[in-house]
């Protein structure tokens, strides 16, 4: 068993490939083999996108969402949640602060809230671009004209994660919404040039090791430049309230054979991961990860974004001193803060780079 498992993983070492039984047998082995396993994805992780850790600046500009996802503070049925929009000189104002104390990437965060419609989103991401940054939008499901024209705005990169490859599971988590829908998204949005990013929650009600493996099929056969793998966390407010949390060691498993499968890929030590456990970051930097999402919305919002609880907590420092504490962390590895605007080493791009 241990020598097959070594094997397994040297050969994911070389190949960036695995069967589904292969990653089920990683997946579920006993802890005596995670270190080779973090070990490998961290030399994967050096060898393809080097030391570099790149800090994405996250702006959470409107708590509204039509959609009802169980897990989730934010779905409609909540009526315990204070909600907020920011409007659109806020949210540049916010993006404007976030580059002067260093960020070089903006995310763009919401619930589906059509409040914002099209045109108001690609008159953001025009503003932004101004900044000299590069963009990423998270705004859910929309339409595929509405993705165009906010990529031709200049919006570069969409993340809009999968959550889970189990069609039935996703169906009971996302009620009237489909897993086809979610992935034809993400095929729309690689097609239309930009760089996609993707994920799933790990340890959610009703999962399984099998599941698992395919998110990381899934991930795969998407070929994405991102990759977003962060625990469950129950709230409160929610369905799934009395659920666990999900494991803190299968989240960090599932990362690091996620370097492995892609290789070249942007994985984020997820605020989630953190908010679980105090050292997530730093074991999540060491187990394959290469970026981290500090949230740079204006403070009277940030407690009301509450996807999970204590999300908060986890992000309570104010932006100049985190990025300065987020940077002697990563300095502390051995590591070094990316200066550029990270785009995915994977794709070359048509579109002017600065
Ligand atoms: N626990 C962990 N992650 C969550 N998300 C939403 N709710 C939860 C939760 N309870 C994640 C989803 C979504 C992202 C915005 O936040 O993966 O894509
Ligand atoms: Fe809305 Fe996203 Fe939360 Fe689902 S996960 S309820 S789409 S904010």
């Amino acid at each position: 068993m241990k020598q097959q498992i070594r094997q397994i993983i040297s050969k994911a070492v070389r190949e960036h490939s695995l069967s589904r039984d292969d990653i089920i047998l990683i997946l579920s082995c006993e802890n005596s083999h995670d270190y080779e396993l973090f070990q490998a994805a961290d030399s994967v992780r050096r060898q393809y996108v080097g030391d570099a850790v790149h800090l994405r600046g996250i702006i959470e500009f409107s708590n509204y969402c039509s959609r009802n996802c169980l897990y989730c503070g934010l779905r409609c049925a909540n009526k315990n949640l204070r909600r907020y929009r920011m409007d659109a000189d806020a949210i540049y104002k916010a993006a404007a602060s976030a580059v002067s104390i260093g960020y070089r990437t903006i995310v763009l965060q919401s619930g589906e809230d059509s409040t914002y419609d099209a045109d108001a989103i690609a008159d953001i991401c025009r503003r932004l671009k101004k900044l000299g940054v590069a963009v990423t939008l998270s705004l859910g499901e929309r339409p595929y004209e509405e993705y165009r024209l906010w990529h031709k705005a200049g919006a570069d990169r969409y993340l809009i994660k999968h959550e889970t490859a189990d069609p039935e599971l996703y169906k009971k988590l996302h009620p009237g919404k489909t897993l086809a829908s979610r992935i034809d998204c993400l095929r729309q949005l690689s097609e239309l040039g930009y760089q996609v990013g993707s994920g799933c929650m790990v340890g959610l009600p009703g999962q399984t090791i099998e599941t698992l493996a395919d998110d990381l099929l899934l991930l795969k056969e998407l070929d994405v430049e991102m990759a977003g793998i962060g625990p469950f966390i129950p709230h409160p407010s929610t369905p799934l309230a009395e659920y666990p949390p999900g494991p803190v060691d299968m989240t960090l498993k599932m990362l690091a054979v996620a370097r492995l499968l892609l290789p070249l890929a942007h994985l984020p030590a997820t605020t989630a991961l953190f908010t679980i456990a105090g050292d997530g970051r730093e074991r999540a930097l060491c187990s394959g990860a290469n970026v981290v999402m500090p949230n740079v919305t204006p403070s009277e919002y940030k407690n009301l974004y509450e996807i999970y609880p204590n999300k908060s907590r986890a992000e309570k420092t104010m932006p100049v001193a985190g990025r300065r504490q987020l940077e002697n962390m990563i300095t502390a590895l051995g590591r070094t803060v990316a200066g550029d605007q990270g785009h995915s080493p994977k794709r070359k791009f048509s579109r002017a780079v600065s």
